[in-house]
């Protein structure tokens, strides 16, 4: 089958090689040239996905039959509306069901109206002196949150980016002021306090198919310090728990999901693809931060290379709007990713700097390795100011699969180039078992 992929990033790298490996022909549609992707695809085209009508036509123009969407941005731009118009089936959510990524101010509002699991309080605001008057009576601490999409970096939360009401104040006379997210509107939630945890769930709107769950690495320093990124690594187990959680809170999880998609449904706008909720296990349970309209980067590379079904059937079903007939698993593997980004991103990189890869010695290991964003010249590698390339470890055991990442890892060199090595040790997991227990209060 034809298939369309949309994105460029190592996310994307990973659903084309799944794709692939399950005898779809790919047309890949990127901004920047993956070269893990292209030498996988049929045929590619350098392209931002946002550029709709220039995508459209050339997935027409090429036959596909069936579309895959990565980043959220053309998803909030209607890329699925414009290509099923054109009779080209999706397996990704169509603009208005998308608004659960790239609207806060729907998705909290969504909550409220349905009365779902795991919401929050929030307001919305778009007057600055109505916040002074909220924020005058308001006790506790509070996460600002631009309404649109803002790449993962929007969000200030008290306590960690302000230190005080005056600079909440300060941030959201900025978001109102720059519109930052796209809007001149900003929500006000409660601060949530706990361990971040991801579930992403196949869906056709109204079946789902829960995966095993990932907890990701914001920050871009060891030992969770230093500024929130695209994520700097992630790790999963082989019984698809997290060390800090166990099987009722992953049922509470997949519960959660399925009241908001009915909710989606409820409201007219069916969701149909991955839909991915990012979780806080909190003293009074699981709460939702924000769902995704998509795989997580890299939440994508711990769990999609260990399906053991066909992912090009999925896709299809999910696009056609009924997998209840499916029968769909997981390897029983533990996964550590760890992203390889150059020096001083999310701060001041610089890039363009050569990067040595040796592919078959990483899978020699028992890794895998995707590419990001990277340039090719004359066949070799050079960084970009965005992140390079992830490498994951995949063992029954998640101790072997951080080693297994590690000594994939010694595969990858050059000057400008950083990783946190701390992602899935034992040290790193003790500290958020410890963590999640001195949130329940246990000690
Ligand atoms: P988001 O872009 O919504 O994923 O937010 C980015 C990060 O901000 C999350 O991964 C959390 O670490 C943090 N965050 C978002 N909302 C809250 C909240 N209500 N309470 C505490 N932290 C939050
Ligand atoms: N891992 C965070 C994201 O994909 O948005």
């Amino acid at each position: 089958m034809k298939v369309l992929t949309v994105g460029g990033g190592a996310r994307e790298h990973t659903m084309v090689r799944t794709l692939a490996k399950n005898e779809a022909e790919i047309y890949a549609v990127m901004g920047n040239k993956n070269p893990g992707i292209a030498r996988l695809a049929e045929e590619y085209f350098i392209e931002s996905g946002s550029e709709i009508k220039k995508v459209v036509e050339w997935a027409e123009e090429k036959g596909v039959e069936l579309a895959v969407v990565g980043p959220e941005a053309p998803l909030g731009k209607g890329i699925v509306d414009a290509l099923e118009e054109k009779g080209i089936k999706c397996a990704s959510p169509d603009k208005n069901a998308a608004e659960i990524e790239t609207s806060k101010e729907f998705m909290r509002d969504l909550q409220a109206r349905y009365d779902l699991p795991g919401r929050v309080e929030f307001e919305v605001f778009d007057d600055i002196e109505e916040i002074e008057d909220f924020l005058a009576h308001y006790e506790g601490e509070l996460a600002v949150k631009p309404v649109g999409l803002t790449g993962g970096k929007g969000v200030k939360v008290m306590g960690e980016h302000l230190e005080n009401k005056r600079e909440v104040i300060e941030y959201c006379e900025k978001v109102l002021e720059e519109s930052i997210g796209g809007k001149p509107k900003v929500v006000l939630e409660e601060r949530l306090i706990g361990e971040e945890y991801t579930l992403q769930v196949f869906t056709d709107g109204k079946n789902i198919i829960p995966m095993p769950l990932v907890q990701d690495h914001k920050r871009l320093f060891e030992g969770d310090e230093g500024p929130n990124t695209g994520g700097m690594g992630s790790y999963s187990q082989a019984d698809g728990l997290l060390p800090f959680l166990d099987q009722s809170i992953y049922d509470e999880s997949v519960e959660i999901i399925k009241e908001t998609l009915e909710a989606m449904r409820k409201d007219g706008r069916p969701y149909k693809g991955v839909l991915y909720g990012q979780f806080m296990l909190t003293k009074n349970g699981p709460k939702i931060i924000e769902f995704n309209c998509r795989w997580g980067d890299p939440e994508a590379m711990n769990v999609l290379p260990l399906l053991e079904s066909d992912y090009v059937e999925l896709c299809d079903k999910i696009a056609e709007g009924d997998i209840s007939g499916l029968d769909v698993s997981f390897e029983k593997k533990s996964s550590v990713c760890k992203y390889v980004v150059p020096k001083g991103y999310g701060i001041d990189p610089q890039g363009g700097n050569k990067v040595v890869v040796n592919e078959e010695a990483v899978e020699e290991e028992g890794a895998q390795l995707y590419y990001a964003s990277v340039d090719e010249k004359d066949g070799e590698i050079y960084t970009t100011t965005s992140r390079s390339l992830a490498v994951v470890g995949y063992s029954e055991r998640l101790e072997e699969a951080e080693a297994v990442s590690e000594r994939a890892l010694d595969h990858v060199k050059g000057d400008d180039i950083q990783m946190r090595h701390d992602i899935g040790k034992p040290e790193s997991i003790q500290r958020k078992l410890e963590n999640m227990k001195k949130i329940r209060g246990e000690n």
